[in-house]
């Protein structure tokens, strides 16, 4: 794998030397050397960070001469509730990745923070939301609000990863909301993590990188958003379905032979069949025609062939 060096940024970038500053005891923390090549890469002279950490962000700038204003939970700013004061030309942006890390009273404690701030952190902390539909709410929320602060021109590296609970792929990248104009995905191949230590099991696939995002805010007022949205759909009222797979998806729930009115009951209500005056011969036809799939045990009765 190739490792990076400053300002040769590329679509996958990879760090195995963490490189000084910040601190890699903060965890979920992230290489300096990834801000130093974004500012190198681009000519930034001033960096804003509102969920710093360890503040990886603040020293990446100092280290090249660039100034910087970091903020985090545990040093009285909550981006939730929080004005931005500045008016950045780049933010970066590295939010926790939901609950895989818990930051407030675990990377630093929360009576102390209430002491010195006058606020409890787990109630604003977003590694501490209890679900994922309401971790994307408010991620998105911060996602907005860090752009909206941008001057014309300005940019926001965001850090984001994959998520895998109970077999299912909670993806940040994909459901970030995507205001301006979309720059660059770039691949981070991650090192160092407590994961990298734990022997995996099944069918499950181990999770070995990041994803950084660059958005450029060119039009300022409005601008283009791309917001993923999570429906239900039913296969039998979808457009570019086949009368195959309407069949097929239908029959799955009977696992032995049933009569031929048992499943024109389970497609005639959709739109499919609604659109067609002669969809009860279809629907025969198509059982005909893909003996490799429907199979006819006795006469007028149908299954599944891989229940038969
Ligand atoms: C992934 S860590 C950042 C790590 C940092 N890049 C580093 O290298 O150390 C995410 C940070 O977000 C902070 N955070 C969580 N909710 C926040 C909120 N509502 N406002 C500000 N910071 C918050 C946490 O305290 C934590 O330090």
């Amino acid at each position: 794998m190739m490792t990076n060096h400053a300002n040769t940024l590329t679509t996958v970038v990879s760090y195995p030397e963490r490189g000084v500053g910040g601190s890699n005891k903060y965890r979920g923390n992230c290489s300096p050397k990834l801000i130093s090549d974004l500012i190198a890469h681009f000519g930034f002279h001033e960096v804003c960070d509102y969920m710093c950490g360890s503040n990886t962000t603040g020293d990446a700038a100092a280290s090249l001469g660039v100034s910087s204003h970091t903020y985090d939970l545990h040093s009285g700013f909550d981006l939730l509730h929080c004005n931005i004061p500045e008016r950045p030309q780049f933010i970066f942006w590295h939010p926790p990745y939901w609950d895989i890390i818990k930051y407030s009273d675990v990377m630093y404690r929360a009576a102390d923070v209430q002491q010195r701030y006058g606020y409890d952190p787990r109630q604003f902390d977003l590694s501490r939301i209890p679900t994922w539909e309401k971790f994307v709410k408010a991620m998105n929320y911060c996602m907005m609000k860090q752009f909206c602060v941008l001057e014309k021109g300005g940019r926001m590296a965001v850090l984001v990863g994959d998520i895998k609970k109970k077999g299912k792929l909670l993806s940040m990248l994909f459901e970030l909301v995507k205001p301006g104009t979309l720059e660059n995905v770039i691949i981070k191949t991650q090192h160092n993590c407590v994961s990298d230590r734990t022997a995996y099991s099944g069918k499950f696939i181990p999770i070995v990188h990041e994803y950084l995002l660059l958005v450029r805010k060119d039009i300022p007022l409005q601008y283009p958003m791309l917001i993923t949205k999570q429906i239900e759909g039913d296969i039998r009222d979808m457009r570019g379905t086949t009368w195959k797979d309407i069949l097929a998806d239908a029959m799955e729930s009977f696992q032995s032979a049933v009569h031929l009115e048992q499943i024109y009951d389970q497609v005639g209500q959709y739109d499919r069949a609604r659109k067609q005056q002669f969809w009860k011969d279809k629907v025969r036809q198509t059982l005909l025609v893909y003996p490799n799939i429907f199979t006819s045990p006795q006469r007028g009765m149908w299954m599944l062939k891989k229940y038969a």
